[in-house]
């Protein structure tokens, strides 16, 4: 039966949620209707993430979970990092998979669920040097803050990461089709535009580069906000830092993962910077906007990494001061070189590596919110929040901030910042919204 309903659930990172909105979009186009709830849908998307050992297994658990009470189940279509990984393997895996299709040909996803509603069970990994954007039909919905995919792959090869094997090579989109999508997002309705990408800084058409892009977005009318994520040490250009010190509507967040703080680490991992190189950027950075808030990526117990390496990632925390930042158990992912070095580090030695720097992150993370106690800003409202009449939106500095407002989602309010807490700010109007 030709399905009529689906439901794409999207996990791993924002790229991710771009290509689920996309591929919703796609199917939207070929007559299909959204589904409230899985259980609803007759097709379920489920795109999936490699990163880490458990996200790779939360996508085959999910699969597990389609089938329902009364003995019937969706089409299922396994998408994402996972998809690209297993390929054909993941249909041995679970006979519950009719479709597979990795992240460079989603485009092709429409006649895959026709043959699947056939009793065909297509696989499609291919990635084509075609751009799969061009498939898409032009954006006509958007949320206040947006997602737009500029660039893709990644060429880096950090010796623990499987993302340069389930996305492929570096490419950049053309620089006139993401100059569409954008004004066609602000048209939709969209203040902010979150420029994303593997490697976003490293986006390039011809000799422009992300700030030359950047400058021309901050003209389009109605957009207000830009950001990127995420960027790597190496491509931080010195015309990209000198934006964020002269174009207004280029938010003052910068997440630049630095992994470890121990330059031995960092060689194993073949991050290609060093401690030095990345304190020198992020002085740079505050040179050219010395409100900026500083986010980054950390991983523990990489092979070999040593009590001395840790501590010395416990200081870079320290000297960066961290508005926020992620941190993960290192995963051995097969194929990558790191999951075969020796010295592979005990489960119980990470887990307490991981608490003490999520302590300390924190540590840093609530001084940095009780530093902008008392700052008047500016708030972008993007949902209701749990109280009657609180709205919940973003500061500049990428804070959540819960205001209590008539103002509605999209809107920009004047905000005095009035308390913090360790996850997210108050804040009260100075000026109420005309109604
Ligand atoms: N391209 C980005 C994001 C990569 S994935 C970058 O280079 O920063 C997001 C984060 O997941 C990485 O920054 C890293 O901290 C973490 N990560 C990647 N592979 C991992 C692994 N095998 N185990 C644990 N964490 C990992
Ligand atoms: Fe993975 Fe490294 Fe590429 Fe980031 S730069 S995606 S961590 S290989
Ligand atoms: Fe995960 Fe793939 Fe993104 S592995 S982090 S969904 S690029």
């Amino acid at each position: 039966m030709t399905p009529r309903t689906f439901k794409i659930k999207s996990f791993g990172c924002q790229m991710n949620v771009y290509d689920g909105e996309r591929m919703a979009e796609l199917l939207s186009a070929e007559g299909m209707m959204p589904a409230a709830e899985t259980d609803d849908a007759d097709l379920v998307v489920l795109n999936t993430c490699h990163i880490r050992e458990k996200a790779a297994e939360k996508a085959y658990s999910d699969v597990g979970r389609m089938m329902r009470e009364d003995g019937t189940r969706p089409l299922v279509a396994l998408a994402g990092c996972v998809a690209q990984a297993e390929a054909a393997e993941a249909k041995r895996r679970s006979p519950m998979i009719d479709i597979v299709v990795g992240p460079q040909a989603y485009h092709r996803l429409p006649g895959m669920v026709a043959r699947a509603a056939r009793g065909a069970r297509p696989v499609d990994t291919d990635m084509p040097a075609i751009s799969k954007f061009d498939a898409f039909p032009q954006r006509r919905r958007a949320n206040p803050s947006s997602f737009l995919t500029v660039q893709e792959g990644c060429d880096k090869f950090c010796t623990y990461c499987v993302v340069p094997y389930t996305r492929g090579a570096e490419i950049s989109r053309p620089w006139a089709d993401i100059v569409t999508e954008a004004h066609a997002l602000v048209d939709a309705g969209a203040r902010e535009i979150v420029l994303l990408g593997q490697n976003v800084n490293a986006w390039a058409d011809g000799n422009r580069g992300l700030a030359d892009l950047i400058r021309t977005l901050a003209t389009i009318d109605g957009l207000e906000r830009i950001r990127y994520t995420t960027s790597h040490p190496v491509n931080m250009s010195d015309e990209l830092i000198a934006a964020h010190g002269e174009v207004a509507k280029l938010m003052p967040y910068l997440h630049l993962p630095v992994q470890s703080g121990s330059n031995r680490i960092l060689k194993a991992m073949n991050r290609s910077h060093t401690v030095e190189t990345y304190l020198a950027t992020i002085e740079k950075m505050r040179d050219a906007r010395s409100d900026i808030a500083l986010s980054g990526d950390f991983i523990v117990g990489f092979p070999g990494e040593t009590d001395e390496d840790f501590e010395a990632t416990l200081k870079i925390v320290d000297t960066v001061r961290y508005a926020s930042a992620y941190s993960f158990k290192y995963s051995a992912r097969p194929g990558t070189p790191a999951a075969t070095m020796e010295e592979q580090i005990p489960r119980e030695i990470m887990d307490e590596r991981l608490q003490r720097l999520q302590e300390r992150i924190n540590d840093h993370r609530l001084a940095f919110n009780r530093s902008t106690v008392g700052v008047d800003t500016q708030v972008l409202i993007e949902r209701e929040g749990r109280h009657e009449g609180q709205m919940i939106g973003r500061s500049p500095w990428l804070q959540s901030v819960h205001v209590d407002t008539n103002a509605r989602a999209g809107d920009i309010v004047d905000v005095t910042l009035v308390a913090a807490g360790p996850n997210s700010m108050t804040g009260t109007v100075r000026r109420a919204v005309a109604a």
